[in-house]
């Protein structure tokens, strides 16, 4: 075994490559399917007992049992009687719920979690029960936030608490989501705004390029500052909480609708795109939101009812999976400090993802350490009591089951709930302390940066989600025709001046980096502004150049730039996905409109910009062509064509690939060139026409938002040296991704259910394992000048040697609050208060409404659980985080151009019997100027975790193989992308 001295040692491993000559993949694991039947679906949640007693056609899905509400609804006598059945009485008294009901009572062993056998083998069906929820405040960096909001939260009253936790109602004030306020404290109504792109419904606001495509430039500068730049937009413009960055869906399927606003299908990607979003955002004192968690992979069932089904999808992921790649982005934004994380609408191994106790109080709050609060995503709250039990801390935007109807799970549900003794003063203390904590973590009690709103301040937010006019109504959503000033349109796109953190360059900078080049033939790239290049000249060719610019995609939507709502038609060119993570565009630079300007006026541009096939004629007489495809998709609630949601294929849609083919067909008399440019949510697939002689080159310019044309141009002209890189495999078809790739269409039952069965092996993992040679493979991208790499040093850095994390962290003592339960008077609406329709109040009309009762506990919940061994700090046990390896590569640039090397750092591990590794792992990238002629070096720190798989025994992270093993096998670096 290696001591703690470091040692140098050069890497001579002989490493397998990933892709070799494509075999057929294996058929689907057909035993490990016929597990999932939708009987043993119904009969498989371990969340509730209850919840399977209650599975019959009458009542599936349309409630939770454990909700409070039930009793409005379909529900048998039997369940009722049953809920109030309660436990309550020792609450009564004053200690805590842990104290009186953990009487160390063991369940029988059948009862367990069902744990998983690998990740190939098995699935784990059922979710685990996880409670009580870890309380806020055991960390040290937290631990004044904590302090503060204790002494707030200590003197709020009941209704007050509540308010906090519970939103008003859609559209009911200014912000897509908006909390309850507790004006006597001084505590704000906070404004959550979408979101991942930019700042949703607002005007004079940037519209940054998606997440995709920040995924594709593989700058992590360029991450934070984008977070950062939005930040202080959002902040101007009176929002606490940006509903982004999204890490989920991660991109398990290619042609899932909502990938494009996270940023790659691999978790490190992902991980540290978003982790670099939080840090800009909150830097600036805005909460960030890490959402959605976890595994909404596909968009075709993700809610219940939206597609038919009475109960949502539910993804199946075995523990490893789930630790290895959907949380493991997560774990990186609760490392970088994440104050808020939402809840996916998915089900996760049959249990709703908002009241998901192994989720939300195991994974995020035990094992990960996070600190700040857990809000639902819009109507993704299923339940009131087992959900808040469950560790969710926020509903959104307050509603209950149903689309803005008022009537909440929690709002008054929770004071009655609190005041039965269902949901303990304990866990009610704890969802309100997060939620202020984070406010105060922010700074957002500084009331410089933050005025409070109207009447003590002028702050809160200056903008209407719901109007365009400047005097709009203040609660659109209810019948109240009170009317007042909505939108002050407040610009806040020049703030950054007009260097280069004006917001403006700033966009184009990141939408120029994000395109990726995968093919220049004979280097047609980069164009001339004249057409022809100096040799051309010189030979004397041609007087004046012909260029054609074609396809739909390279105009704006002629209706105009915002004209469908959220961006939910396919229409001109293809600038954002659609759904909620768009923003509306300030302003569109089209391609077409950049291309006029940036050749010289000596060159003759013929323009069509429509997918009709241009005459034979018009083509022959050009000497380039430049081709304009898409390929849309975006959020389940809005269908485009026959596009509802997911993408049907991986195709290029609206004729595409046919005009593509036309134009290579005619275009020029001998020797004319085509460059197609394609913008799309994900990979597309080329295969149709990528072989045809006259495509010289193909660009990916992703999705890049307001500054589409003048990025394109940046790079098409030289001006920007190409340095993206692939943040997905491009394979050759839908089916090369694998079984597991495929969106699920129909649903397989009542609760839908989709089976993670290759676990790991997503993207590049399942091209590699099932050695499929994709036609681009994950990280790849052109360059216009060459990179070298040498010189690879690897240095063991071994200062814990243990296989295993050691021990685990106490932390600190959360703050604590009185037990008591609050005299039910305060819980009584105030007598002159005139209520609104629909919106959501956290007040009982009459204490007649809190029936006294008994209360079963969730399943699992009297189970005494030690700490979980994989915590112990923000991100998990802190070991993980201990720098084990270092590595340097130095990179020269060999050509004559300056430009940007992303050099990718892959493990790989040797046949082990026992556990089962990808062929090679991202684990680490580097983005590097690099002059010409000159040369740089890169260096990686590789900690522990990057060693480290989740062993599903013993439930935490070990180091993969002994020490001595490590440094003979596992590096390669990917060259640094070139041409
Ligand atoms: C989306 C979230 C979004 C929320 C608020 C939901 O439909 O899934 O991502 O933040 O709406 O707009």
């Amino acid at each position: 075994m290696l001591n703690s001295a470091t040692h140098r040692r050069q890497n001579s491993c002989n490493l397998r490559q990933p892709y070799q000559q494509r075999t057929p993949p294996s058929p689907p694991h057909s035993t490990s399917l016929a597990r999932f039947s939708l009987d043993a679906a119904y009969h498989g949640s371990s969340e509730s007992e209850d919840e399977r007693e209650n599975e019959d056609l009458s009542d599936v899905g349309e409630l939770d049992p454990l909700n409070y509400e039930t009793r409005h609804t379909r529900r048998s006598g039997r369940r009722i009687a049953k809920r109030f059945d309660s436990e309550t009485a020792p609450l009564r008294e004053g200690n805590s719920i842990q104290e009186k009901l953990l009487r160390s009572y063991r369940p029988p062993r059948w009862r367990l979690w069902r744990r998983c056998s690998g990740t190939s083998r098995s699935f784990c069906l059922l979710s685990e029960p996880y409670y009580p929820t870890p309380k806020g405040g055991r960390y040290a960096g937290w631990t004044d936030s904590f302090r503060k909001a204790q002494i707030l939260v200590k003197q709020m009253t009941l209704p007050e608490k509540v308010n906090v936790t519970t939103g008003v109602g859609w559209s009911m004030e200014m912000c897509v989501g908006n909390t309850g306020a507790v004006p006597r404290l001084g505590f704000p109504s906070l404004c959550l705004q979408d979101g991942p792109l930019g700042l949703r419904f607002a005007d004079h606001a940037t519209a940054w390029p998606a997440g995709l495509t920040v995924g594709a430039t593989w700058n992590k500068d360029l991450m934070r500052r984008r977070g950062q730049a939005q930040a202080i937009e959002a902040r101007l413009k009176g929002i606490n909480i940006i509903l982004g960055p999204s890490m989920g869906p991660l991109g398990r399927m290619p042609a899932g609708g909502r990938n494009w606003e996270g940023f790659s299908p691999d978790p490190v990607l992902a991980g540290w795109a978003s982790s670099q979003t939080i840090r800009g955002i909150q830097g600036e004192g805005v909460i960030a939101t890490a959402k959605h968690f976890v595994a909404n992979e596909q968009e075709h069932f993700r809610q219940a009812w939206e597609w038919g089904t009475p109960n949502a999808i539910s993804s199946n992921v075995d523990d490893r999976t789930m630790h290895e790649v959907y949380a493991w982005p997560f774990m990186d934004a609760v490392g970088a400090d994440v104050g808020s994380i939402m809840c996916s609408y998915n089900q996760v191994n049959n249990s709703y993802a908002c009241q998901n106790s192994k989720l939300l109080n195991g994974i995020l709050k035990d094992e990960f350490g996070f600190q700040g609060f857990v809000q639902s995503d819009w109507l993704a709250q299923r339940s009131g009591v087992a959900s808040a039990l469950a560790g969710l801390d926020m509903t959104m935007p307050g509603d209950g089951l149903r689309w803005a109807d008022g009537r909440s799970l929690w709002g008054k549900e929770l004071t009655k709930a609190v005041l039965n003794g269902s949901v303990p003063i304990d866990r009610l203390n704890d969802m309100v302390a997060r939620v202020v904590a984070a406010w105060y973590h922010m700074g957002q009690d500084n009331t410089l940066n933050w005025p409070l709103p109207p009447p003590e301040g002028d702050g809160g937010p200056n903008f209407s989600s719901w109007t365009l006019n400047e005097t709009g109504l203040l609660h659109p959503g209810s019948d109240d025709p009170t009317t007042g000033i909505v939108n002050k349109y407040m610009d806040v796109q020049n703030v950054g001046g007009n260097g280069s953190d004006s917001h403006q360059l700033l966009a184009r900078a990141i939408a120029a980096e994000g395109i990726v080049i995968v093919e220049n033939v004979d280097n047609i790239l980069p164009l001339s502004r004249i057409g022809w290049s100096a040799k051309e000249v010189l030979n004397g060719e041609g007087k004046e150049f012909h260029v054609g610019i074609f396809g739909e995609d390279a105009a704006t939507n002629p209706r105009g730039r915002n004209a469908c709502e959220d961006r939910g038609c396919n229409v001109g060119t293809l600038g954002q996905g659609w759904g909620s993570g768009t923003a509306e565009y300030p302003y569109l630079i089209s391609p077409v409109e950049a291309l006029r300007q940036a050749f010289n006026d000596s060159v003759s541009i013929t323009e069509s910009t429509t997918n009709n096939l241009p005459s034979a004629s018009v083509l022959s007489n050009q000497d380039l062509c430049l081709v304009f495809a898409n390929s849309d998709g975006g959020e389940g609630y809005i269908a485009s064509g026959n596009i509802k949601g997911d993408r049907n294929d991986l195709g290029l849609q609206k004729g595409g690939d046919r005009l593509i083919k036309h134009i290579a067909d005619h275009c020029g008399r001998d020797e004319a060139a085509v460059v197609v440019i394609i913008h799309a949510v994900g990979p597309v697939t080329v295969e149709p026409w990528i072989e045809h002689p006259a495509i010289k080159g193909v660009i990916l310019a992703h999705l890049p938002s307001q500054e589409s044309g003048s990025s394109l141009a940046d790079v098409l002209f030289g001006d920007v040296n190409p340095s993206g890189r692939l943040p997905y495999t491009v394979g050759k078809s839908l089916q090369d991704y694998g079984p597991d790739a495929q969106i699920l269409f129909n649903a397989n039952g009542l609760r839908p259910q989709q089976n993670f069965t290759k676990g790991l092996y997503i993207d590049y993992r399942y091209f590699d394992k099932n050695e499929i040679t994709p036609r681009y493979e994950f990280g790849y991208g052109l360059s216009y000048t060459t990179f070298e790499l040498s010189g690879f040093k690897l240095e063991h850095v071994a200062q814990n040697n243990e296989s295993f994390p050691i021990g685990r962290p106490g932390g600190v003592t959360p703050p604590g609050y009185p037990m008591q339960l609050p005299n039910p008077q305060e819980a009584l609406i105030p007598s002159n208060f005139t209520k609104i329709k629909k919106y959501v109040y956290p007040w009982l009309d009459s204490l007649s409404e809190v029936k006294k009762g008994r209360y079963h506990y969730p399943h699992g919940y009297t189970w005494v659980k030690p700490p979980h061994p994989a915590g112990g700090s923000q991100g998990g046990h802190p070991d993980l985080w201990i720098r084990a390896m270092h590595v340097e590569v130095h990179v020269a640039n060999i050509g004559d151009t300056d430009g940007a090397a992303v050099v990718q750092l892959y493990t790989m591990e040797e046949y082990n019997p026992r556990v089962d590794f990808p062929v090679r792992v991202l684990r680490g990238f580097e983005k590097v100027q690099v002059p010409a002629g000159a040369k740089r070096t890169v260096a990686f720190d590789i900690n522990r975790r990057d060693l480290s798989y989740w062993d599903i025994e013993r439930n935490t992270m070990p180091r993969s193989t002994p020490e001595r093993k490590v440094g003979c096998r596992l590096l390669r670096i990917l060259q640094a992308r070139s041409n």
